[in-house]
């Protein structure tokens, strides 16, 4: 296709702001915002590998898509060392919290395929070794492009850097099973600018990942969201009263939040093919509130934008806190205003017994929320580790407000629609 600068105009906005008011309304436990407790005894999806990050594949619209009746979905995936020396204790027995905690450091894409939309079967890694450029292969989004099973796999290549990529591959099914060919010539696509977007340079601890490519359905052109950081040296940024908010006498002050600059990254495609790509100021800001808004993805629903994003009681600022899980943001158009679900953002958190049981939430525009297990307490005082699909959970949208409804199997990704390749 060729590009067609006049139809990409500058898309001009000021981003919408999680404010420190209305991150003191976020409250772990209310039981329409907290996700089930997650039972000790799940089952685990592989011996042999860890996986956390869950990518369905899916259209340009965001919708669950099975081929010839075969759900896909991608992973982060690190194989387990249950026999490596480098991970036994001074006991000679198997730390898997440490292997499990090295993980992201040899992340790589892996697939899996099911005909019923559970009980996944390995299908292998996404590229050879050798075909991604750096050592991690961060988190993104699969997109299947047509009935010839084309799928660009946009994702984040981490160290040395880190650059939002995309490859293309296919899908192929047979009556037995799924295999994807291809997915050999990676191609870098853009990486933070230090103007809008924190870069490594700004901040070692910069966030700069997770695209998510969608069709604006009212509009029609393609756009990407994506995790960033908002640009500038760290510890330079100002939270002044816009970030802070309407706060009640007493929490005027912030502490040391200044370091906490997340934000909701924007992109838009200058083609048709997704290829080339200007990137456009943060849809959302959390400066002063939270340092990570990972994995954006948006829900469209009743002519509205659904903006979900993940985030941790680790990374919120001084003053402010909340659980583990995930966050969303409600607008009648793109580019916002935006207004926290549920007043506070939290829409599926960590019940407070069990913080880190789940992470990495994936908001469906069915209403279907995966994630995966992270560690779970014990009867005996420990943890086990998971490295597995949590059970899905499903929450109903209405308006400005969420509520969890209902409890599925683990890893429960059903298809929303079903191609047939040509
Ligand atoms: C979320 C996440 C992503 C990142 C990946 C790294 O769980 O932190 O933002 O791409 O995990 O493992």
């Amino acid at each position: 296709m060729q590009n067609n600068p006049e139809k990409f105009g500058k898309t001009p906005h000021r981003p919408s702001l999680w404010t420190r008011a209305d991150a003191l309304k976020v409250h772990a436990d209310d039981p329409t915002t907290t996700q089930p407790l997650v039972s000790a005894d799940f089952p685990v999806l592989s011996d042999e590998v860890f996986i956390w990050d869950t990518m369905p594949l899916r259209d340009m619209d965001g919708n669950i898509t099975s081929v010839d009746g075969w759900s896909v979905i991608f992973t982060l995936t690190a194989d387990r060392h249950p026999n490596d020396p480098q991970y036994l204790d001074e006991n000679g027995n198997y730390d898997i919290t440490r292997d499990w905690n090295d993980r992201h450091g040899r992340a790589k894409m892996y697939y899996w395929f099911s005909r019923t939309g559970k009980d996944w079967e390995l299908g292998g890694r996404v590229m050879a070794e050798g075909v991604s450029p750096t050592v991690r292969e961060w988190a993104g989004t699969p997109v299947l492009l047509n009935e010839r099973g084309e799928v660009d796999l946009y994702y984040t290549a981490v160290t040395p850097g880190a650059t939002i990529v995309k490859v293309r591959g296919r899908v192929v099914t047979t009556e037995h099973g799924v295999s994807l060919v291809g997915f050999e010539k990676v191609k870098p696509l853009f990486e933070a600018d230090g103007k809008m977007y924190q870069t490594e340079a700004q901040n070692p601890f910069w966030g700069f990942r997770d695209p998510w490519p969608f069709r604006d359905p009212n509009d029609g052109k393609l756009y990407m969201l994506f995790e960033g950081n908002v640009a500038g040296e760290r510890g330079s940024h100002k939270v002044g009263e816009a970030e802070i908010g309407d706060v009640p006498p007493g929490h005027e002050e912030v502490g040391n939040s200044r370091f906490q600059t997340a934000c909701v990254g924007i992109a838009v495609a200058r083609d048709e093919d997704g290829d080339d790509w200007e990137m456009l100021p943060p849809l959302l800001t959390a400066v002063g509130v939270n340092d990570q808004t990972e994995r954006p993805h948006f829900v469209f629903q009743d002519g509205k934008y659904y903006l979900f994003t993940i985030s941790h009681t680790f990374t919120y600022a001084d003053g402010v806190t909340g659980p583990d899980g995930v966050y969303g943001f409600v607008a009648d158009s793109l580019f916002g205003p935006y207004v926290p679900l549920n007043g506070s953002g939290l829409v599926l958190g960590n019940p407070s017994s069990q913080p880190f049981q789940t992470y990495s939430h994936c908001v469906m525009p069915n209403g279907l929320v995966t994630s995966f297990i992270d560690s779970v307490p014990t009867a005996d005082g420990g943890i086990r580790i998971g490295g597995t699909e949590a059970p899905t959970v499903e929450i109903r949208i209405k308006g400005q407000q969420t509520f969890v409804v209902a409890e599925y199997d683990y890893g429960y990704i059903p298809p929303m629609l079903d191609v047939t390749l040509k």
